[in-house]
């Protein structure tokens, strides 16, 4: 039995310690939101974040879980996630949206690490999540356009 937080409540799961996490959020708790790429921390796509870490669940292993906090795309709550998911809509970022959630739950934890990130720094925090639509522009755009509204 494995006990953690899970976009603020807590939980237990009867799982295989050897279980990605992405497995147990997708098929156990039957949270959907986070998306399975390539289940090899390659794409981003599955990221959510652990104890405020943008965290690849599909190479997180639910026995290393214990006691953390994690949070995924539906969870996502307070000023810094609630902000960037708006100007995510406001700016039209997303095209097919696979990818997108992964993009947010990594630009959140950025933005919430470093108010006001440079181009470079962006660069850096979003290197690992791919979009086969190629919506880069439009993320940097839109971490610039965030940053902006949470300091105002
Ligand atoms: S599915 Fe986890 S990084 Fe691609
Ligand atoms: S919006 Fe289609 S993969 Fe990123």
């Amino acid at each position: 039995m494995v006990a953690f937080t899970l976009n603020g409540e807590a939980r237990s799961l009867d799982a295989d310690p050897q279980m990605p996490l992405l497995w147990a959020i997708r098929d156990i708790v039957g949270l959907t939101g986070t998306k399975f790429g390539c289940g090899m921390a390659q794409c981003g796509a599955c990221t959510v974040h652990i104890d405020g870490v943008a965290t690849r669940s599909c190479q997180t292993m639910v026995g290393d879980i214990e006691g953390a906090s994690i949070t995924t795309i539906e969870g996502l709550a307070g000023k810094v996630g609630e902000t960037v998911q708006a100007v995510w809509a406001d700016l039209d970022v997303p095209q097919c949206g696979y990818c997108q959630s992964g993009q947010i739950m990594s630009a959140t934890a950025l933005l919430a690490e470093t108010p006001k990130p440079n181009d470079d720094d962006i660069d850096a925090a979003m290197s690992g999540n791919l979009c086969r639509c190629a919506t880069y522009q439009r993320i940097r755009a839109a971490i610039h356009e965030a940053a902006h509204r949470l300091e105002a």
